[in-house]
């Protein structure tokens, strides 16, 4: 391995420009060609390689968002768009990827390497941490802090009127940030997909709550069609309790941006020289991830595997604490 490519693909996450600093110097310390791949699958097919240098990557740890831009591809999907990535590659004398993303991202990076012998590597980067087989993926943290100082401040208006938000929360079909965005702004009611009892939650937070003593809360909703959105729900619980001054914000993708915590980027940092030393060790189409607090290695075919389970015992703290 002479020559290895470097790219970012689904969403943006905080802490993606930490990995591709570090699999940039590590693999330049390794003596390798680092070569920056713009606009994920989509640059590869469109050939839009750029070479990464050391000093090229400095300044850009602090910064949230990619310096390398990110695309969701269409093209990668077909066999065309993946014959012609490979083409690219070979003609850019690239033997090795690291695929900074999501589970599509190791979706589209596993079917490749399925019909084509450069070698993949994934670094788990999204702020939904769904990803089975890691403790953690990059942005999740800075994301996390994102949702508690903008509800921290919904929390001021709730209090000073006396009214019920319907907060939406990000996380695409996983409910981790809403529980735990929930759990620390002290939200009454957390709503997310992987248990469905808790929509008694917001008739307890009526009866017990509300109704005696409360005079304002906050409901945290995890956005998704299996959850109906705020709007929908905050329609609904103004319907069925017309006294409630009710609210709905969706936090959006604010919850996208911004300075990475310092966790996340020591988490990109320690993937990103992962990353390049899997492939120094031959391996293919496996992600690198964190399990207690250690580097591991996980086929892609396992990582992308669907995993809507949830800390059970971070539901029963959010259920004893409240009210
Ligand atoms: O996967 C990250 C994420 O922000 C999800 O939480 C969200 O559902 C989705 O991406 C939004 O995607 P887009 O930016 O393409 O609208």
């Amino acid at each position: 391995i002479k020559k290895i490519g470097v790219l970012t693909s689904g969403g943006d996450a905080p802490g993606m420009n930490a990995a591709i600093r570090a699999v940039t110097r590590s693999a330049i310390a390794h003596n390798l060609e680092v070569i920056g791949i713009h606009h994920g699958f989509k640059g590869l097919i469109e050939n839009e390689f750029t070479p990464l240098t050391s000093s090229g990557v400095s300044g850009i740890l602090q910064n949230g968002g990619t310096i390398l831009k990110t695309a969701r591809s269409r093209e990668f999907l077909t066999e065309e768009g993946r014959a012609k990535a490979y083409q690219n590659l070979v003609n850019a004398g690239i033997n090795a990827v690291v695929v900074i993303g999501g589970d599509g991202s190791f979706t589209g990076a596993l079917v490749f390497s399925k019909e084509f012998d450069i070698p993949f590597v994934g670094i788990p980067a999204t702020i939904d941490n769904d990803i089975f087989g890691t403790d953690y993926t990059i942005g999740y943290d800075t994301a996390l802090n994102t949702v508690v100082q903008a509800v921290d401040k919904i929390k001021d208006t709730a209090a000073s009127h006396g009214r019920v938000f319907f907060i939406e929360v990000m996380g695409r079909e996983a409910g981790l940030l809403a529980l735990n965005g929930g759990i620390a702004v002290g939200a009454e009611v957390i709503l997310i997909p992987e248990s469905n009892t808790e929509h008694q939650a917001f008739d307890r937070f009526i009866s017990k709550g509300y109704k005696r003593k409360k005079t304002s809360g906050i409901v945290v909703i995890a956005e998704g069609e299996e959850m109906g959105g705020a709007l929908k729900l905050a329609k609904k619980a103004e319907q069925e309790n017309p006294d409630l001054d009710i609210r709905v914000s969706i936090l959006g993708h604010m919850q996208r941006g911004g300075n990475p915590t310092a966790q996340d980027r020591v988490a990109a940092t320690k993937m990103g020289v992962a990353a390049v030393d899997a492939i120094l060790d031959d391996q293919k189409s496996i992600m690198v991830g964190l399990r207690y607090g250690k580097i591991v290695h996980v086929p892609f075919n396992k990582a992308v595997k669907l995993n809507h389970s949830i800390d059970q015992d971070l539901l029963e703290i959010q259920r004893l604490i409240t009210i």
